[in-house]
């Protein structure tokens, strides 16, 4: 039987058990991963207490209370704290998600916050993202047209503009790509349903005049083709979008304009 040897650094160990807030009643209980790249030691699991009569409801919440009453060396990405930027994804209590849109009680106690998988880890739950974004630019997220702009703006009936609801609604967080099985194994090559979502998102645009180039680009066994129909991209969706739908209706897209 083939033994597989992890290196040394690779495992993640117990962590430091921080002090409870002296007189708190309603504590809960936080395992948060870390790592700090300037250290050289191995990533760990250091164990927080929240004291929620001081601190907001959602899980974003307690890492900003950890980060100002006992850690302030935690390091995590947020911004709007109302899921529309994005910056907040990671994996709470073993599902991909917004912190600022995941509420404390809705996750089992002692809550557990990793950063999203199968991603490289700047430091402690902020991953490296350069090569979702890097996909992104690859389908050319822009509107590409051939004819004279118009002198007023490109017009779309209301059918042409519905057909872009469960698409326009992104924010790109990563939280479907870093799900999906078989990103985690060909991250490389294949796309993830975030990209091909966004790519079926101006296929489907009737303003954009690339749609032949769009598709010859995504005809190929990595790129697109990866997509075995897992739906663990749906799943995870914390704004509720379908991205196996969209990557579906891309296939078919490729099949319809071969007959
Ligand atoms: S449906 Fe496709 S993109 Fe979604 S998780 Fe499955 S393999 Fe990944
Ligand atoms: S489809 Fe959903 S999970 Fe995927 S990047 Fe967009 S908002 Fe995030
Ligand atoms: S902080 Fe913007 S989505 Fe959570």
């Amino acid at each position: 039987m083939v033994e597989i040897t992890l290196p040394k650094n690779s495992k993640v160990e117990e962590g430091k058990s921080w002090p409870r807030t002296a007189h708190a009643t309603h504590l809960t209980e936080f395992k948060i991963y870390r790592w700090n790249p300037d250290d050289g030691a191995n990533p760990h699991v250091d164990t927080y207490y929240v004291d929620r009569d001081n601190c907001g409801p959602m899980v974003l919440d307690a890492l900003i209370w950890i980060k100002n009453n006992i850690d302030p060396t935690l390091t995590f990405r947020r911004s709007c704290r109302e899921g529309v930027c994005g910056s907040c994804a990671m994996n709470i209590d073993g599902t991909n998600t917004l912190a600022c849109t995941k509420a404390m009680d809705d996750a089992k106690a002692p809550i557990k916050i990793y950063p999203l998988p199968h991603q490289p880890v700047v430091k402690d739950l902020v991953p490296d993202l350069k090569n979702f974004y890097a996909q992104y630019a690859s389908i050319e997220p822009w509107l590409h047209t051939v004819t004279p702009a118009p002198e007023k703006e490109w017009k779309q009936s209301h059918e042409e503009r519905n057909k872009l609801d469960g698409m326009y609604e992104c924010i790109l967080c990563a939280c479907c790509s870093t799900s999906c099985p078989s990103y985690w194994w060909n991250s490389d090559r294949y796309l993830g349903p975030a990209a091909l979502l966004q790519a079926n998102r101006w296929v489907q645009d009737s303003r954009d005049e690339a749609t032949g180039e769009r598709l010859d680009n995504l005809e190929d066994p990595f790129r697109l083709y990866r997509c075995h129909t897992i739906l663990n991209c749906s799943k995870a969706c914390p704004k509720g979008l379908n991205p196996a739908k969209q990557i579906a209706q891309l296939k078919k897209a490729l099949v319809d304009r071969q007959v």
